[in-house]
């Protein structure tokens, strides 16, 4: 079940569709409007690339299916229709399959802003279309791999390669800083905040990323830009587990957010 007790989980009827009211396919076509203007500058070109390939549009809530037969073709990727949140090491199994779990519930209009959890527009608006990226999927299968193969003790700080990544990273193209992280593709907030003069971008880092803790209730204090995804998917045929440990010995780097006491 969704955190939210006032979202009810979704399951597919036998023919593997989701039932999405027509409120509910209004709510992610106002979402996808008013995104999609706002990244045609700022989003990468891989993931505009992906809009279009995977054929989104604001019409209706994007089915699961007609995801899949898509992403087959290009990729040999996936999305995995969950109810919600799932533990991490299924998370992790189906990120080696070179699937993405995509949880199927959409917000209603008094969240049209901002949902600490992930809803559907944040899944497949966000997610989807970098799955069209090979170099990209090739990321995600390795990262997969490897959080089945390391101590559970390691898990915190490889995640933080994920968060900095897939979901908030940014990527040089063209002379410009571009977003390729869903993070940032589905909060109108992230994304005005990401490309601005005020945020803070720095070139990406394994062990800085490593030792960066982050909180995932404010808009992020720290991007990190990568040169292309080649370089990520190189990163991850590095001695992962020699930099996490090197990371925690030195520590965390002093946090760029108010902590809690
Ligand atoms: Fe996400």
């Amino acid at each position: 079940m969704p955190l939210n007790p006032a979202y009810t989980s979704k399951t597919p009827g036998s023919d593997g569709l989701y039932a999405y009211s027509d409120e509910e396919n209004a709510v992610w076509g106002e979402l996808f409007e008013r995104q999609i203007t706002y990244l045609k500058t700022r989003a990468c070109r891989a993931y505009l690339d992906g809009v279009d390939a995977l054929g989104l549009t604001p019409d209706a809530v994007p089915q699961v299916t007609a995801l899949n037969k898509r992403l087959t073709q290009l990729t040999g990727a996936g999305v995995v229709g969950v109810a919600a949140i799932i533990p991490q090491s299924e998370f992790s199994a189906l990120l080696a399959a070179r699937k993405f779990p995509v949880a199927t519930f959409i917000r209603t209009r008094e969240d049209m802003d901002y949902l600490e959890e992930p809803d559907i527009f944040h899944e497949v608006f966000g997610h989807a279309p970098m799955l069209t990226n090979d170099a990209f999927c090739q990321f995600l299968e390795r990262f997969g791999t490897l959080a089945l193969s390391l101590p559970k003790t390691h898990l915190k700080h490889l995640y933080r390669l994920f968060w900095f990544t897939v979901e908030f990273g940014m990527i040089r193209e063209g002379g410009a800083v571009k977003a390729f992280g869903a993070g940032i593709m589905s909060s109108p907030a992230e994304a005005a905040f990401a490309s601005s003069p005020e945020a803070k971008r720095i070139e990406f880092d394994l062990i800085t990323v490593l030792r960066t803790g982050y909180r995932i209730d404010i808009v992020q204090p720290v991007y990190f830009v990568i040169d292309s995804f080649d370089q990520l998917v190189n990163v991850l045929g590095q001695d992962i587990e020699a930099a996490i440990c090197e990371a925690e010995t030195r520590g965390d780097l002093p946090p760029r957010f108010e902590v809690a006491a």
